[in-house]
C-alpha cells in the first residue's frame, strides 16, 4: 500500500497538477453513469462538520474524510483538512492513503475551472473573489489557467487574509483591486467565486448589484452544508443553476434556500454534451458547488496511476489467510 503525504504532493508543479486534475476529472465525468454514487454522510456539530464521501467504479472504491471547522483559523489551524483512501475492487485491499487537504483545494478549483469553461464567457477577464482564505489562491490560479484573467476584485472581512491574498498573487501581471464588500467585488466582474467559511445564511451581495450583468458566471463553493449559504436567494431565483449531484446539493447547496423541486442541470450532463453550456439566451449562471465524491475519486485515481508515494506495510499478511491469530502466537512478523 502506498502512503502520500502533503510533502510528497507539493513536490509537483501546480500547473501540472491542475492540468492533470482537469483531465482526470473530465474523463470521469464522461463516464458518470458507470459510478456507484451517493450523497455524502455528514455528522454535524454546532462548530463544524465531519463528512465521508464514497464513490466507486468497477476498478476502484474510494472515499474521502473531510471536515469544515470555520473557527479553526483563530486557533492557528486550517478550517478544512482531508484524508483519502483508494482500494482495489477485486480484493478490497487498500492501495493508497493520501493527504487530501491540498488535493481538495486543487480538485475544487479544477472543478470550478471546468464548470466555468462551459458556463462563463470565453473571454472573461475580470474575476471577483469573496473570501480570501485557504481555497482562494487555488481558485484564482485555476481560473487564470483557463481564462485571460487580467483583473481580480477581492474582499474578505479579515484584512490580514486580504493582504495575504494580494501578497501571494502580486508580481504576476494581474491588477488586484481590494474592495470594501461583496457588492463592490461583483461590479463589472465576468466570473465571481464565493468561498467564505461561515456557518450561517449569508448574502455576500444583493441581486440588485448583479441583475444588469447579463453574462455573469457565479461559482459558489462555500455554501456547502445545511444552514451554510452565501448567496441572496433572489440571485438563485433569477439564474440558471448547475449542480454536481442534485440529491446531495438539495440539502447542502445554495438551493436549500429555494422551495420545492429546483430546476437544475448537473455538470456531467454539460460535460457530456447532453445539456448545453452557456447559450445566447442565458443570463446569470450559478454553479452551486458543494464538492462531490467523484472529484475526489478522480484525484485519488490520478495519484495512484502516477505511481508516486511510499510503499508501506499497513495491513497484516499472515502466511495462512485463515490464521490471523498466528500473528500473535507465532514469530510476530506481519
Ligand atoms: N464546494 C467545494 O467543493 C468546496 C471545497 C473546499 C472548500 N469549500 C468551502 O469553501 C469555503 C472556504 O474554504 P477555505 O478553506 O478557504 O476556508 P478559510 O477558513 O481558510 O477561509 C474562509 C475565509 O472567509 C472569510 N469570511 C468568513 N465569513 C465571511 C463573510 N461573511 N464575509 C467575508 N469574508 C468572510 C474568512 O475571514 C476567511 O478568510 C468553506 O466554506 C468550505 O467549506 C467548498
Amino acid at each position: 500500500m502506498k502512503i502520500l503525504t502533503a510533502a510528497d504532493i507539493i513536490r509537483y508543479d501546480l500547473n501540472t497538477l491542475f492540468t492533470n486534475a482537469m483531465r482526470f476529472l473530465e474523463e470521469d465525468l464522461h463516464r458518470w453513469e458507470e459510478f456507484k454514487k451517493s450523497p455524502r454522510h455528514a455528522t454535524h456539530y454546532p462548530h463544524g462538520v465531519f463528512e465521508l464521501m464514497p464513490c466507486a467504479d468497477e476498478k476502484y472504491y474510494a472515499y474521502k474524510y473531510v471536515n469544515a471547522h470555520p473557527a479553526n483559523p483563530d486557533m492557528g489551524k486550517l478550517s478544512i483538512v482531508a484524508l483519502g483512501m483508494l482500494a482495489d475492487i477485486e480484493t478490497g485491499y487498500p492501495q493508497l492513503v493520501a493527504d487530501m487537504t491540498l488535493l481538495t483545494a486543487i480538485r475544487t478549483a479544477a472543478t470550478s475551472a471546468l464548470a466555468a469553461k462551459h458556463l462563463a464567457l470565453k473571454d472573461s477577464s475580470v474575476l471577483g473573489l469573496i473570501g480570501t482564505g485557504a481555497q482562494s489562491e487555488f481558485q484564482a490560479h485555476a481560473l487564470r489557467h483557463a481564462f485571460p484573467i487580467t483583473t481580480i476584485r477581492f474582499f474578505d472581512r479579515d484584512k490580514k487574509a486580504m493582504e495575504k491574498f494580494a501578497r501571494n498573487l502580486s508580481g504576476r501581471g494581474i491588477s488586484l483591486i481590494a474592495c470594501e464588500n461583496g457588492d463592490e467585488v461583483v461590479h463589472g466582474a465576468d466570473i465571481v467565486t464565493t468561498c467564505i467559511c461561515e456557518k450561517a445564511r449569508v448574502e455576500l451581495f444583493g441581486y440588485k448589484s448583479v441583475k444588469d450583468n447579463e453574462h455573469l458566471f457565479v461559482n459558489a463553493i462555500g455554501g456547502d452544508c445545511p444552514g451554510k449559504t452565501e448567496l441572496d436567494p433572489e440571485v438563485m431565483r433569477n439564474s440558471r443553476i448547475v449542480v454536481e449531484f442534485y440529491e446531495q446539493t438539495r440539502h447542502e447547496g445554495e438551493i436549500q434556500n429555494l422551495e420545492g423541486k429546483v430546476a437544475c442541470d448537473e455538470l456531467w450532463e454539460i460535460v457530456q454534451g447532453k445539456k448545453e453550456g452557456r447559450t445566447e439566451t442565458d443570463r446569470i449562471i450559478v454553479f452551486d458547488s458543494v464538492g462531490f465524491a467523484l472529484a475526489d475519486f478522480s484525484m485519488l485515481r490520478m495519484l495512484h496511476e502516477s505511481g508516486i508515494g511510499r510503499e508501506m506495510k499497513v495491513v497484516p499478511e499472515p502466511e495462512d489467510p485463515k490464521d490471523l491469530y498466528s500473528l500473535f502466537t507465532g514469530t510476530r512478523e506481519c
